[in-house]
């Protein structure tokens, strides 16, 4: 009546050929369950005679104990599949090195701005920072540089409108300062500074040191005698270093000092000189009675001489291998 063997051969190779848990619990229940092939098969056997009923109950157990360890087994199989599969697939490399966080570095121009600030805060200057974003007035007009004066051209300016500006120089702190504070005067402005002007040695943000002295009987060996100590601190050695003469409209004895680097070559850093008396009338100090000096230092310029860099770009490309190079002194 019922072919077994067949029904076993049947089974097995179902089984064989299934390769996920979802197809396999739906041979279970086609042939396992309640109302499955074996349940069918056994309610059959009440047809049988006797003898039959025996034999062929026996077979039935049989077979479907093999078919259930037959499942289990497919079971198995596929459970330790699907889980080397995952194990594989997500897999931690434990020998694998961390991902490193990048520590920043203190930024070379910063270094030498705390540097000029700490070598003139012990000769007992006060440092102001001022506002980038300027208007004409103080940037130009107040410091004796009018409206078509050829010094404006060398600026390159970024105009907002036509009065507000980026500062194209820190000189213009010179001008609020004396306007807030009476003499004596012994200060210092670092800070940004911007020219629409790029290449190897001009970027069009860079930073200037201003400082201005400003009392009775200051005269240019004052200004003389502190930027030759400046750059000797600063460079942490005897340089040589030349005052020459040169011209800015807001200062009359002008000079621009040069320092020789160790190609023997002049390279101007910084310009400087005495405060020019129609700078003093814009702000109502009497130059009969004060007299003052002052100077303006290309941080970028004696930074690139302290530490040998020759493209002044490399200071603004973030890359972290060059700026930790410098380390703070
Ligand atoms: N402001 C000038 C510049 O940017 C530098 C300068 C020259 C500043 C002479 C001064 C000075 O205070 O006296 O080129």
């Amino acid at each position: 009546m019922f072919d077994l063997k067949k029904l076993f051969f049947i089974i097995k190779n179902e089984v064989n050929n299934v390769n996920n848990l979802k197809e396999l619990d739906e041979i279970r229940i086609k042939y396992l369950g309640r109302k499955g092939i074996f349940s069918e098969y056994i309610k059959k056997i009440k047809y049988l005679s006797d003898t039959e009923k025996r034999n062929y109950g026996l077979d039935i157990n049989k077979i479907k104990k093999k078919t259930i360890l037959k499942i289990n087994s497919k079971k198995d199989e596929l459970n330790n599949f699907f889980l080397n599969k995952r194990i594989k697939e997500e897999k931690i490399d434990v020998s694998l090195p961390g991902r490193h966080v990048n520590n920043g570095s203190f930024h070379p121009i910063n270094q030498s701005i705390i540097c000029i600030k700490h070598f003139f805060d012990k000769l007992g200057f006060q440092s102001v920072n001022g506002f980038e974003i300027e208007d004409e007035y103080h940037n130009f007009d107040a410091l004796n540089i009018p409206k078509n004066h050829p010094a404006r051209n060398t600026h390159d300016t970024f105009w907002f409108d036509n009065n507000r500006l980026l500062r194209t120089q820190t000189s213009s702190m010179q001008i609020r300062l004396m306007k807030e504070k009476k003499p004596p005067i012994k200060s210092i402005f670092p800070g940004k500074v911007y020219r629409n002007d790029y290449d190897a040695t001009h970027t069009p943000m860079f930073h200037q040191v201003e400082g201005l002295i400003v009392n009775k009987k200051i005269n240019f060996s004052n200004l003389k005698w502190i930027i030759y100590n400046f750059l000797y601190y600063f460079f942490n050695k005897k340089v040589s270093i030349r005052f020459r003469p040169s011209y800015f409209p807001f200062t009359v004895l002008s000079a621009e000092v040069d320092i020789m680097n160790k190609n023997g070559k002049w390279l101007e850093i910084l310009g400087c000189g005495m405060v020019h008396p129609l700078v003093f009338k814009k702000v109502n100090i009497d130059s009969d009675i004060y007299s003052g000096c002052a100077f303006g230092i290309g941080v970028e310029r004696i930074t690139m001489l302290r530490y040998g860099i020759s493209d002044i770009r490399s200071f603004f490309e973030n890359d972290i291998k060059f700026l930790k190079q410098f380390k703070y002194i």
